[in-house]
Order: structure tokens, then C-alpha cells, then sequence
């Protein structure tokens, strides 16, 4: 299907995103000799994790940024891989902390996520940032990425206020989905948090101006869930089999059939090329909003 004037590009707002940080940089560096740092931790050799954490240094290094990658095997003991956390907290040239997750199983991840300094905290994920994002303090947290480059995809199509609209977002996820559901709040949407042993899903998300799939299930959001005019936003990355292209080959989908949902809303996310762009193009951002902190500037509006 020709999805035309459908589909929210996350290519393209992203190099939007990317293109500003760039020019913001420079203007920092010039300006008051800071440089923004961005610190990634990974442990152990999980494929996709090696994927992304390679993406989030060279995009560091496309806007700028000094960028740091502490890589760590999988039976590095908890001790030290917090003790790599404090250091990097630390030190001054390091202005954002990510640590990649899953951590391997013998690692307490809440235990090192709430050793990050809040105010390095790039992914948003310390209480502190948690507790600001919840109580509406947007402008002095750092916002998970994933959820704050939907937001940005979603004002695209139905601009920053979402009064009288009803927001559905499946999945209660620490990353993705309560995050989601505060900053729909914090623009006015009102807003149903649906999950897996939620009861009549497919009617609950049938009401739905604005629906977030974030649940890790391929497709699940089908044609008949997406009510008529709805914005329809896919996190989802699911790896799946693609006998159609030979053998043994796979294709990413997201948590909605696309094609099927272009049948009835007026927006859609594609999977790829939605939100997963704009994970990475926020991580840039959030790392400037921190190096920015620092040298004491207004911060950049994305
Ligand atoms: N693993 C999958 N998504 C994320 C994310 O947003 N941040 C971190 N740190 N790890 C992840």
C-alpha cells in the first residue's frame, strides 16, 4: 500500500533531531569549550546489544561528541561493573552514562541503574529522573529516549496538545510504556495504561485516538483494533522468520500490522524507520541536554 502522507517517517525527523544537536554542539564547543561525553557500558556479547551500542558511539562521534565505550565480558562481577559506573560519574568529560541492557543475570540492573549520577542519566532511568517525568517536571529531567522521540512523532501529526483525545498505550514497561503514558498526561491526553492481562484489549484499543503498541508481540495490533482517523505509534521490534526470502532469512516487524492499520488511521509508524531512529536521535539529545546543564546554557527545545 501507498502509505503517503500516512506513514510518521522516523528517518527523517531524526536527521532533523541530529541536525540540530550538530549545529547545537558546535555552537557549545565554541562557545564555552565543553564537549559533550557520552559514556556506553556493555557486558557480555549479546548480538543485538553489539548492534546498538556500536550505532549510539558512531552517532556520538557524527554530532561531536566525545565518545567513550567501556566494554565489559559476561561474567564480570556486579563490583565491578558499578565501580566503572562511579568512575565514569566522576569524570568531567563524560556528561551522559547508558549502560546497555539486559545485563547478564548475576547483575542487579536496578543496582546499577540507580548508581548512575541522575544528572548523567541520558536514559532517564534513576528514580530521580522517574520522579520528575511523574510529577511533570519535564523540563529539569532527562526523558527516556524511546518515549520522547514518539512524542515527537506523534506532534507531527496532531501538534503539542492532545486535549479531548484518548490515548491507549499497551505495555507497562519501566522503559517504554509508563514512561509513554506521563508524557501523554503531561500533553493532555487521557490515558489508559492496557498490558498483557488487561481484559477486551482489542476493544480498549479500539477507542483509541492515539495507540502505542510497546508489547514485543509481532503484529499484534490488527486492522480491526485501529479505530477510523487514529494516530498509531509501533515501538515494537520483533525479529521474525521470512521463508519468503529464502531460506532461513528474517525480517523486523513491529507490534502492529502496518498495512492493515494504514487501513483505518491517518498516521502510522513503520517498523523499520519509526521510532527506532528516533531512539538514537534522543540519546544525542539528552547528551547535549546534559553537557548543556553544565556549562550552565539555555537548553536546546527538541
Ligand atoms: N536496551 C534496550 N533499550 C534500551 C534503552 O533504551 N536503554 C538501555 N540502556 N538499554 C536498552
Amino acid at each position: 500500500m501507498n502509505d503517503e502522507g500516512k506513514r510518521l517517517d522516523g528517518k527523517v525527523a531524526a536527521e532533523e533531531v541530529v541536525a540540530k544537536v550538530k549545529a547545537e554542539t558546535e555552537k557549545l564547543t565554541a562557545e564555552s569549550g565543553i564537549t559533550p561525553g557520552l559514556a556506553v557500558i556493555i557486558v557480555g556479547e549479546d548480538p543485538a546489544s553489539q548492534v546498538y551500542v556500536a550505532s549510539k558511539g558512531r552517532k556520538a562521534k557524527e554530532c561531536g561528541f566525545h565518545s567513550v565505550q567501556i566494554t565489559l565480558s559476561a561474567d564480570t562481577p556486579e563490583a565491578e561493573v558499578l565501580g566503572h559506573v562511579q568512575s565514569l560519574n566522576d569524570d568531567p568529560s563524560v556528561h551522559g552514562i547508558l549502560v546497555q541492557l539486559p545485563l547478564p543475570g548475576h547483575i542487579d540492573e536496578n543496582k546499577v541503574i540507580q548508581t548512575i549520577s541522575p544528572d548523567k542519566d541520558v536514559d532517564g532511568f534513576h528514580y530521580i529522573n522517574v520522579g520528575k517525568l511523574g510529577t511533570g517536571d519535564l523540563s529539569n529531567a532527562f526523558v527516556p529516549c524511546t518515549p520522547a522521540g514518539s512524542m515527537i512523532l506523534l506532534r507531527k501529526a496532531l501538534g503539542d496538545d492532545l486535549s479531548g483525545l484518548n490515548a491507549v498505550v499497551i505495555g507497562r514497561s519501566n522503559i517504554v510504556g509508563k514512561p509513554m503514558a506521563n508524557l501523554l498526561l503531561a500533553a493532555n491526553a487521557t490515558v489508559t495504561i492496557a498490558h498483557s492481562r488487561t481484559k477486551n484489549l482489542q476493544d480498549i484499543a479500539s477507542q483509541a485516538d492515539i495507540l502505542v503498541a510497546a508489547v514485543g508481540r509481532p503484529e499484534m495490533v490488527k486492522e480491526d483494533w485501529v479505530k477510523p482517523g487514529a494516530t498509531v505509534i509501533d515501538v515494537g521490534i520483533n525479529r521474525v522468520d521470512a521463508p519468503e526470502r529464502g531460506e532461513g532469512k528474517t525480517r523486523l516487524t513491529g507490534d502492529v500490522d502496518y498495512e492493515g492499520a494504514l487501513e483505518n488511521a491517518a498516521h502510522a509508524t513503520p517498523v523499520p524507520g519509526g521510532v527506532g531512529p528516533m531512539t538514537i536521535a534522543l540519546l544525542m539529545a539528552n547528551t547535549l541536554t546534559a553537557a548543556s546543564r553544565v556549562a550552565g546554557r539555555e537548553l536546546p527545545k527538541f
